[in-house]
């Protein structure tokens, strides 16, 4: 049985050396004192360069994270992972997401795997080919809407012309009715995507879809109407002549290379979603096969336990300097924290430290106009993610004209400098004297230059890590994410939590049930004080 990272030798060594210096940590001085900090905490993987040398870390608390490592037995864990054992204990499963985008003949269900996927390409070609449908519209939520829309708009360079990819996930009509608004029945196609077929929102959402047709004259749901589920004979219940199927060992968060991806794939077109697994399979071999010290999602997965056991940072900004990437803290969110946010262990044991941070965050450069202040200036120390891309996107290389793409270019040299400096600056920030030689603004006349200079401090020595890709493609893409699964699976390893169920989810869907006629009745018998005052004022 794995050891918990709390229960380890290695913890207690951490938490010697957290006591003896975790308060010193400064950035300014780690740099100072290893000129080689940068290679040795930049790490290449598959389509990413890790720049972890502006965390709060230092040579000795990775000596012992390593050991952590080791003491967790996190290579066969990860090996378990990937061989298909029954990791998620408490649904009695394996979490294969990893076979989805291995090559045909490797890893296990390969045949299953790529029959599907080879049948969902195959229409998605036909659809294509066809040319009469403009408009895709993805009903799903959760893990079956947050991976194909942020990837969806990630690669929207890589459209197909004349395709319109939407997604529509809250119960709250006005998702579906905003999208539905200037679509034509016949020329568009739903896709209803749900693991379980069962979800509240996703079949509330398909019904509709489906009256909407029929009143818009649509003639034919069998044609309109797809479905991607586990759950073949739910989707035929509906109606749905055409389902793409997956199974329960893809878990809903980890689906998007499955059958999930298919607006996607309807988006940009069958090779680019090909291209997009062979970049997650590419970041699955670095996972496997590259030893732990250099290995950039188990590193990230270190990093996380040291800043949030031991440094106390709680949470986690994710700030994507590529506007393509603006859903990624949603999908991160879910990945994340429906992942890792547990109390108790796989064996049902309670937990003591908060597994998971709370990941948050906003594309850069929206974020400096808005949270910046207080990752800079507030008392709490924030670790900052910044994603950089390196070339602009292509519909952007491929302007009308050179001196728009001189243009756009010019631009994007700017989004680049806005994230380098960010990072500078919570690095380095401002010292009080160096506020005060600075020529004082004329907007504060009457105040002493020594409080106007304690405005104009900045503390410095906030954490920021960098993931920098090349360009934003479909490899690229699929990489990163698959980074960040494997970030997410390390880190539940390391506690010793299951990072694949989800049942926090589950009381509020009951008790919804419970509610739903209520309100309509306004029957409060047997409810506490407060809902049931609510559904008074509600009806
Ligand atoms: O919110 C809980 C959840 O079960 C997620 O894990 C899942 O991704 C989402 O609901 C949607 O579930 P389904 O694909 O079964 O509709």
């Amino acid at each position: 049985m794995a050891v918990r990272c709390d229960q380890t030798v290695a913890w207690q060594a951490l938490q010697g050396h957290h006591h003896a210096h975790g308060r010193e940590l400064d950035l300014r001085q780690l740099f100072q004192d290893d000129p080689q900090r940068v290679q040795r905490l930049g790490f290449e993987a598959p389509h990413v360069f890790g720049d972890l040398s502006r965390a709060h870390w230092d040579l000795m608390s990775r000596r012992h994270l390593l050991d952590l490592a080791d003491e967790c037995g996190l290579a066969a864990q990860r090996d378990a992972l990937l061989r298909g054992e029954v990791v998620n204990r408490s649904e009695g499963r394996p979490a294969l997401h990893t076979a989805l985008r291995a090559p045909r003949g490797q890893g296990p269900f390969s045949a299953e795997v790529h029959e599907v996927l080879d049948r969902m390409l195959a229409f998605v070609d036909h659809v294509h080919a066809q040319a009469h449908i403009t408009d895709v519209v993805n009903i799903g939520i959760g893990g079956s809407d947050l991976g194909p829309q942020m990837a969806a708009q990630a690669l929207a360079g890589y459209s197909v012309p004349g395709v319109r990819a939407h997604f529509v996930s809250n119960v709250d009509g006005q998702d579906l009715q905003r999208v539905l608004q200037g679509l034509q029945a016949g020329r568009t196609l739903f896709v209803v995507a749900s693991k379980t077929f069962t979800t509240q929102e996703t079949m509330a959402n398909a019904l509709a879809a489906r009256q909407w047709f029929l009143a818009q004259g649509g003639q034919d749901v069998a044609a309109h109407f797809v479905g991607t589920t586990t759950i073949l004979q739910a989707a035929a219940a509906f109606g749905i002549d055409t389902t793409f199927g997956f199974w329960d060992w893809v878990g809903g968060r980890f689906s998007l290379w499955s059958a999930i991806g298919l607006p996607l794939a309807l988006a940009v077109g069958s090779a680019h979603f090909r291209a997009l697994l062979a970049g997650a399979h590419a970041m699955d071999t670095h996972f496997r096969d590259t030893p732990l010290a250099d290995n950039l999602p188990v590193q990230l997965a270190l990093l996380d336990v040291w800043h949030g056991a031991f440094m106390g940072y709680r949470t986690r900004c994710i700030s994507p300097y590529d506007h393509g990437l603006r859903r990624l803290p949603a999908y991160l969110q879910q990945l994340v924290m429906e992942s890792n946010g547990k109390s108790v262990d796989a064996q049902g044991e309670p937990l003591t430290q908060a597994t998971s941070e709370v990941v948050w965050g906003e594309p850069g450069t929206n974020g400096q106009h808005a949270f910046f202040q207080m990752l800079h200036q507030g008392t709490d120390v924030i670790p900052v993610e910044f994603v950089l891309v390196k070339q602009p996107c292509q519909p952007m290389m491929d302007a009308a004209t050179p001196a728009l793409r001189a243009h756009w270019l010019a631009q994007h040299q700017a989004l680049l400098a806005n994230g380098l400096a960010q990072a500078q600056a919570l690095m380095w920030g401002k010292r009080t004297d160096q506020a005060l030689g600075e020529a004082a603004p004329t907007a504060a006349p009457g105040l002493a230059p020594e409080e106007l200079a304690r405005h104009r401090t900045f503390p410095g020595n906030r954490p920021s890590i960098v993931l920098l890709l090349e360009r934003l493609a479909p490899a690229s893409l699929g990489a990163l994410i698959a980074l960040h699964e494997h970030r997410t699976f390390v880190s539940g390893a390391l506690w010793g939590i299951n990072s694949f169920d989800q049942w926090g989810v589950e009381l509020g869907k009951a008790l919804c049930k419970d509610l739903l006629p209520r309100l309509a009745s306004g029957d409060v018998a047997g409810l506490d004080a407060a809902t049931a005052s609510l559904i008074q004022r509600l009806r």
